[in-house]
C-alpha cells in the first residue's frame, strides 16, 4: 500500500481506498471512545488528525502512544468533522515504530524555551518551530542555486583547506596533523610546518572568494556556496564560527552591476520564499508577534511577512560611508550618547550604527559603499581618492550587515602594492596575482552570510537558531 506524505494526504480527495500515514505523534487527547492523535512527518507544518476508535486497538497500544513516538497508520480518509482541518484519518490498523517514554523524552507538548530546545539541538527538529525554520532554509539553499542557474552563473566548488588568508583578518582555524604534544621546531625554535601534512601551515577557509575569481576570470560568472569558518571569539546573535556563505564573482561588473545583482538576489530570494513557503513563514509570522508581545511597542519588529514583502517591493537605499557617518553624526541619537560605540570617519561600523541607519532613517535596505581602504581588506580596488576603496555592505533591519563585497582591484601593481602595505604575503599569493599579470579584467563579487539571510527570512533573533548544529566558542556538541 502507498504511504503518502502528511502533506499530500491533507489535500487528498481519496475517499475509499486505504492509505498509509507515517510520522511522529505531537500530541494525543480524547476521550474513553475515542482517541484523537496528532502526528508530524516533517513535510509540512500542519499535524494530520488520525482518528482511533478505542475499541478498535488494544490498551497497551494506546497507551504507549504518547509524544514523540512514531507510526504507521493504515486507514481511510474522511472530510473532518472537527475545526482544525479538512481531513482526517480514520485509523484501521496502527502500528508503534518506537515508543517515546514521556516521563525521558524532552520535548513535551508545551511551549520550550529557545535556550532549552539549543541544548537538545538533536531533537529540536521535532518541534513545529524548527521544522519551519529547516524548510525554509532548505527553500532559501534551492532557490539560491536556481537563481544563479538560470542566470548562467556556475556553481564552483572552492577549497575547505587553504593556506591563505583571503580577508586578511588572521582569524583562523589551523588544520594540522602534527602532533600537539612535540611538534617538530625549526632552528629558530618555531613549529616547522614544512614537516606538517600538507607540508605549510594551512587553515579552514575563511572565503572561498580567491579560489572564486580564479574561476571567474575565465567563466565568467561563478558562485560558491560552501561553508567557512571563522576563529573571531564573538559571542553574539549573529556571529557563528561556521557559516555558509554564497559567494557569486562577476568577469566585467563593475560596482553598480555588483550591487544590482546583489538587490535582485535578495529579492528574488525572499520572493521566492512568499511564493513558496507561505505556511511556515505564517507559523514563524504568529511566533514572532507571540514572543514580542512583552516588548514596549517601539521595540517590536515589523510584522514578519509585512516586513518581507517591503523589502521586495522598495528600493535598496545607496548612500557612501562617508555620507552615512554625517548622518549618523547628524542624528539625535549620537548627540544624546544612545550609541554605544563611537562615530567616527576612519572607524569600522558597528550593528548599532548599521541598523540606526536601516531602521531609523531611512526605514529600508542600505547598500553602502566607499569605505576607508583602511578597514577592508587588500583586495577591493581603490577610488581615485586614494582614501577609500569600492566596496559595498548591504545592510538589513534587524540583522545589520547580510551582504560584504566590492570592486576588485585588477590592476597588478596596485594590488601589490596594497598587499605590501597590509602586510599581506605576495610571493604566496603569486598565483592569485597571476589573474592580474595574464589577461586581468575589471570583476566584482560579494557574499552573503547565509544564517544572516535565514535569520530575517523567518525572523528568528538568534543566528545559532537557523543553522541546524551551531558552532560557537565553546560550543560543539552534537
Ligand atoms: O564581509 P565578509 O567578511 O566578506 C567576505 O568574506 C568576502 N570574501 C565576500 C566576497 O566579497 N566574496 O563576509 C560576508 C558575509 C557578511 O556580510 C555576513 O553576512 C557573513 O558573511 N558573515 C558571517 N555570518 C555568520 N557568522 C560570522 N562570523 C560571519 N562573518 C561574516
Ligand atoms: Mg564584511
Amino acid at each position: 500500500m502507498e504511504r503518502l506524505k502528511i502533506k499530500e494526504i491533507l489535500v487528498s480527495k481519496e475517499r475509499e481506498k486505504d492509505v498509509v500515514a507515517k510520522g511522529w505523534v505531537r500530541t494525543k487527547r480524547g476521550s474513553k471512545n475515542v482517541n484523537f492523535i496528532a502526528m508530524n512527518d516533517g513535510s509540512t507544518i500542519h499535524n494530520l488528525q488520525v482518528v482511533a476508535n478505542v475499541e478498535n486497538f488494544d490498551e497497551e497500544l494506546l497507551k504507549n502512544i504518547t509524544t514523540g513516538a512514531s507510526l504507521a497508520v493504515t486507514g481511510k480518509l474522511a472530510d473532518s468533522q472537527g475545526s482544525g482541518q479538512a481531513v482526517e484519518l480514520i485509523a484501521g490498523k496502527i502500528e508503534l515504530l518506537g515508543k517515546a517514554d514521556p516521563e525521558k523524552f524532552p520535548m513535551q507538548p508545551k511551549r520550550h524555551t529557545l535556550e532549552f530546545l539549543r541544548e537538545n539541538a538533536h531533537l529540536r527538529f521535532r518541534t513545529n518551530t524548527f521544522g519551519a525554520i529547516f524548510r525554509v532554509r532548505h527553500a532559501m539553499a534551492f532557490a539560491i542555486h536556481k537563481y544563479f542557474n538560470d542566470k548562467g552563473f556556475y556553481y564552483m566548488h572552492t577549497p575547505i583547506i587553504t593556506a591563505s588568508d583571503a580577508e586578511g583578518a588572521g582569524q583562523m582555524f589551523r588544520v594540522s596533523t602534527l602532533d600537539p604534544k612535540t611538534p617538530p621546531l625549526t632552528e629558530e625554535g618555531n613549529i616547522d610546518f614544512s614537516k606538517d601534512f600538507f607540508g605549510r601551515a594551512t587553515n579552514l577557509t575563511v572565503s572561498g572568494q580567491l579560489e572564486g575569481e580564479l574561476g571567474a576570470t575565465a567563466l565568467g560568472e561563478i558562485y560558491t556556496f560552501g561553508p567557512t569558518f571563522r576563529a573571531e571569539n564573538s559571542n553574539t546573535t549573529r556571529h557563528l564560527s561556521e557559516f555558509w556563505m554564497i559567494e557569486p564573482e562577476m568577469a566585467f561588473y563593475d560596482l553598480t552591476d555588483n550591487m544590482d545583482l546583489a538587490e535582485d538576489f535578495l529579492k528574488s530570494l525572499i520572493r521566492y520564499a512568499l511564493d513558496n513557503c507561505m505556511d511556515d513563514l505564517q507559523f514563524l509570522a504568529n511566533r514572532l508577534v507571540q514572543e514580542e508581545k512583552n516588548k514596549p511597542q517601539d521595540q517590536r519588529s515589523m510584522e514578519l511577512i509585512e516586513k518581507l514583502r517591503f523589502v521586495v517591493e522598495n528600493d535598496f537605499v545607496r548612500c557612501t560611508y562617508t555620507e552615512a557617518i554625517e548622518i549618523l553624526k547628524n542624528s539625535k541619537y549620537y548627540k544624546t550618547n544612545k550609541f554605544e560605540f563611537p562615530v567616527e570617519w576612519g572607524i569600522d561600523l558597528q550593528s548599532e550604527h548599521e541598523r540606526y541607519l536601516v531602521e531609523k532613517h531611512f526605514k529600508r535596505p542600505v547598500i553602502l559603499v566607499d569605505y576607508p581602504k583602511d578597514i577592508k581588506a587588500f583586495y577591493m580596488k581603490l577610488n581615485d581618492d586614494n582614501k577609500t576603496v569600492r566596496a559595498m555592505d548591504v545592510l538589513f533591519p534587524q540583522i545589520g550587515e547580510i551582504i560584504g563585497g566590492s570592486q576588485r582591484e585588477e590592476d597588478y601593481e596596485k594590488l601589490l602594492g596594497r598587499m605590501q602595505e597590509m602586510n599581506i604575503p605576495a610571493d604566496e599569493m603569486w598565483w592569485y596575482l597571476d589573474t592580474r599579470r595574464f589577461g586581468t579584467v575589471p570583476h566584482s563579487g560579494f557574499g552573503l552570510g547565509f544564517e544572516r539571510f535565514v535569520q530575517f527570512v523567518t525572523g528568528m533573533g538568534n543566528i545559532r537558531d537557523v543553522i541546524p548544529f551551531p558552532r560557537a566558542p565553546k560550543n560543539a556538541e552534537f
